[in-house]
This record gives C-alpha cells, sequence and structure tokens, in this order.
C-alpha cells in the first residue's frame, strides 16, 4: 500500500477501504507520513467526502491511535459531553457539577481553546490552583470520591487527532462532516464513557453555517456512538450570538459561578438545563429528558450545584473561596465601555470575528502552543432583538494592552448591525438527534 494511491483515490471521489484509512492514520500517528501528504489527503476528504463507513472506519482507527481510558473502576453509568465549539459556550463547567450532584458520575476531559472557539481547560486554569493535569488512577478516584471532574485530555489519547487537528487548522480543512465527527467522536469513545451528548453549534460562530450541515454532522455523530455501543444524543443549538455573556477565561469563571448562584442568563442556563437533562436520563437518573431538566434546576435553585463544584475544585487542587470573590480571579488592567453609536435593535453580529477579536486581546490562541492570558476578555450581554438606547454600554472590553483595548472596542461596533425595526430574538435549540430520529424543536 502506498500513501499516493490513496490519495489519488480520495482524489477521484472513490470510497477507501478500512485498511487503506489505518494505514494513512497510524502511518501519519507513528510520523511515517508527512505532513504535506496528509495535507494533501484531508483536502481531498474535504472536497469528495467520506460515506458512513469511511467515516466510522476512520473514527475506530483514530482511536487505535493512542490508548484508551478505562472507567470501569467508576460505579455507575459514566456520561460524557462535547460541544463541537463556540463563543461564551460556558456549558461545561457548571453542568458538571449541576449532574454529578444529581448522582450520575463525569468523568470530562476537555480541549483548549483553538482559533475563535474557547476551552474549558484555559478558562479552569484561571482558578487559584486548580490543577487540569492529574494521573488517571487519581482521576477515577476522585470522580468515585466527588461525582465529578474535569481534566485536560491525555495526550497518549487520540494520537491522530491531535496532529490532523493541528494541520487541518492550518490547510483550510477544520469544516468537513466526516472530519469534524472523527475528531469528535474518537475522543470521546477513547476517554471511556458509556454515554454521549453532543452539543452541536450552529450558525456565525460555528464550525457548522447552516443547519442541513449541522443536522448531517449531528447524525454521523450518533450513528458512529451507537455502532460501538455508546448511547450517544446531539442537541442542535445556536450559535449565531455568542451563548453566554462573557467571552474570555477568568470572566467565564465568574459566569460559571452565575450560573451555579441562579443569576446566569437565560440562553446558557437553558442550552445547560437542556443537556444536564439528557445526562441525567442517560445516566439512569432521571425518568425523562423533561424530569431531568427539573433536577437540573433544582440543583441550581438549591445552591447544591454550587457546593458540588466548589468540592471540585478543592479535589483538584483549587481554592473554592474565590466563589465569593471574584478579586482572587485574574483581572485585566483596564476597562474599556463600548458604546452604542445609534439607538435601535441588534438585528446580527459576526460571532466568529466576536471570538477572534477576543483571542486578539489576548484570551485565545492565534497558533498552537500560543501563551494565552487568562484576564482579558470581553462583557457582551447583548443579544439579538434587544433594544439599545444611543450611547448605552453595550460591551465592556477588559484588555492588559490598553491600545489592543481600544483597537478592540472599535472593531467590535463593525461587527454588529442595527436596525429601526423590532428584530425576533433567535431560536436556541433547534433539533435533537437520537437513535430514534430527528426532533424539531423550535
Ligand atoms: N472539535 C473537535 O474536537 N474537533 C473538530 O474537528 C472540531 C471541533
Ligand atoms: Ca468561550
Amino acid at each position: 500500500m502506498n500513501i499516493i494511491d490513496i490519495i489519488e483515490k480520495k482524489k477521484q471521489g472513490k470510497e477507501l477501504s478500512s485498511k487503506e484509512i489505518d494505514y494513512f492514520v497510524q502511518g501519519y500517528s507513528k510520523g511515517e507520513i508527512p505532513d504535506y501528504q496528509i495535507s494533501s489527503l484531508l483536502m481531498a476528504i474535504w472536497c469528495k467526502g467520506m460515506n458512513k463507513k469511511e467515516t466510522a472506519e476512520l473514527t475506530l482507527s483514530m482511536v487505535r491511535s493512542g490508548k484508551t481510558i478505562d472507567l470501569s473502576k467508576i460505579r455507575g453509568i459514566k456520561v460524557d459531553k462535547h460541544s463541537s465549539g463556540g463563543v461564551a459556550d460556558t456549558v461545561s463547567i457548571p453542568l458538571v457539577a449541576l449532574v454529578a450532584v444529581n448522582g450520575v458520575p463525569v468523568a470530562k476531559m476537555s480541549g483548549r481553546g483553538l482559533g475563535h472557539t474557547g476551552g474549558t481547560i484555559d478558562k479552569l486554569e484561571s482558578i487559584p490552583g486548580f490543577k487540569v493535569e492529574i494521573p488517571i488512577e487519581k482521576f477515577i478516584e476522585i470522580v468515585n470520591n466527588v461525582g465529578g471532574a474535569i481534566i485536560a485530555q491525555s495526550s497518549e489519547l487520540v494520537i491522530a487527532d491531535k496532529k490532523m487537528y493541528a494541520l487541518r487548522d492550518v490547510t483550510g480543512t477544520v469544516d468537513s462532516i466526516p472530519l469534524i465527527a472523527s475528531s469528535i467522536m474518537s475522543k470521546k469513545i477513547a476517554a471511556g464513557a458509556d454515554a454521549i451528548v453532543l452539543d452541536v453549534k450552529v450558525g456565525g460562530g460555528a464550525f457548522m453555517k447552516d443547519l442541513e450541515d449541522a443536522k448531517a454532522l449531528a447524525k454521523t455523530m450518533v450513528e458512529i456512538g451507537d455502532s460501538v455501543g455508546r448511547d450517544t444524543v446531539a442537541y442542535i443549538t445556536d450559535m449565531n450570538q455568542p451563548l453566554g455573556d462573557a467571552i474570555g477565561n477568568s470572566i467565564e469563571i465568574e459566569e460559571a459561578v452565575s450560573v451555579l448562584k441562579g443569576q446566569g442568563g437565560k440562553r446558557l442556563v437553558e442550552v445547560i438545563k437542556t443537556l444536564g437533562g439528557e445526562m441525567l436520563y442517560l445516566g439512569g437518573k432521571a425518568k425523562s429528558s423533561e424530569e431531568g431538566k427539573e433536577l437540573i434546576q433544582k440543583a441550581i435553585d438549591s445552591g447544591s450545584g454550587l457546593e458540588k463544584f466548589k468540592e471540585i475544585v478543592r479535589a483538584q487542587g483549587g481554592d473554592p473561596s474565590f466563589v465569593d470573590d471574584f478579586s482572587k480571579l485574574p483581572h485585566a488592567q483596564f476597562k474599556l465601555f463600548v458604546k452604542a453609536p445609534e439607538s435601535g435593535y441588534i438585528k446580527s453580529m459576526q460571532t466568529e470575528e466576536i471570538g477572534k477579536l477576543a483571542a486578539f486581546l489576548g484570551a485565545g490562541r492565534t497558533k498552537k502552543g500560543d501563551k494565552i492570558d487568562l484576564a482579558v476578555g470581553i462583557m457582551f450581554p447583548k443579544k439579538v432583538g434587544d433594544y439599545i438606547e444611543k450611547g448605552e454600554t453595550i460591551a465592556t472590553i477588559l484588555a492588559n494592552d490598553k491600545e489592543k483595548g481600544e483597537q478592540a472596542a472599535k472593531e467590535l461596533l463593525k461587527l454588529l448591525e442595527f436596525s429601526n425595526s423590532k428584530v425576533e430574538p433567535l431560536p436556541l435549540i433547534y433539533y435533537k438527534v437520537s437513535r430514534e430520529g430527528i426532533e424539531k424543536l423550535f
């Protein structure tokens, strides 16, 4: 077998055999096939696609490229959650606590931000003392004792994804359904959960820009999960605007705590309840996802979710006293207020560009390995449909470089479109995709 023939075959739009797929995945993981040939193959896959069988084979081959985690020492049904990536997507951190306190163990491995999207692990690092690199035995022990933990994905898992994702990021091949589906599902399968709840983002701030593509991605991932015996449910949720109010790292931790204190924004809380409700159902702690949602709301109202979060922070070496004193988190030096230039309704926004603006301030990476500034970001509580008075503060830029802050404040205004006539709020949850089919929810 040789890699040139495989590239040629995919270039012609032909189906690759499982042997051919395994050949390039393992060959690349081991460093036997160079970046330029895999780049070419990835572009051929981007152009010609992969069928269901090829995508499943690719996923399983990627799982075999690294170690896998055995969670069998954790009691109960382990349910994992994954977002396909968004802006102000502060879901996982409160969610783990709210699900764990309801008796479903969550052993969550998360990633760092890349491009315009934020990453849970970066956000968690703004908590004083909090450790995201924990040996697997200790991780399992924490989940058994406390009910939940979130650590950085081990570098030994799915070696193929680590290398391919980095390559895709710089070769214009991220937004391909078979490549995203195999990337996400290989990590979830290797991380060992019994059931998986996926949050597939759709819209201007997501990798999938339109609903038909998002549905196809969700369907592909649900099929892969089911084919390996992991009960998988996907929700397609809106990313035509930032989900929460904070875009950054320490400010997203503050927002996560606000959710647990019952002070979270409506849209963010609704996504957390929907995904959490499904996790409780799949984990056998609720009779339906609706009942699960109510249990999540109760854990917010009673404060038990906040207490569970503090336990998790303590177990991972952090000091939970910050939840009542945000001055213990990193804070930016400069605050710049962005004022509305005119009165009107917010009609639309360029969400991906807003995410990139936060990255420009230092909250994210423009390339792998960049150091990020945990303190900076954008507080942007306005949503599509909101009425704004001329001169009103619509956003606050948090910067450690004043010039960059001023530039970001100017740029942000260019990313918003206003209208004189009333604008309807955007839908939030579009579809639920499961083994039973596709359910419309808006
Ligand atoms: N998130 C992932 O983990 N992989 C992708 O390819 C896209 C989003
Ligand atoms: Ca974010």
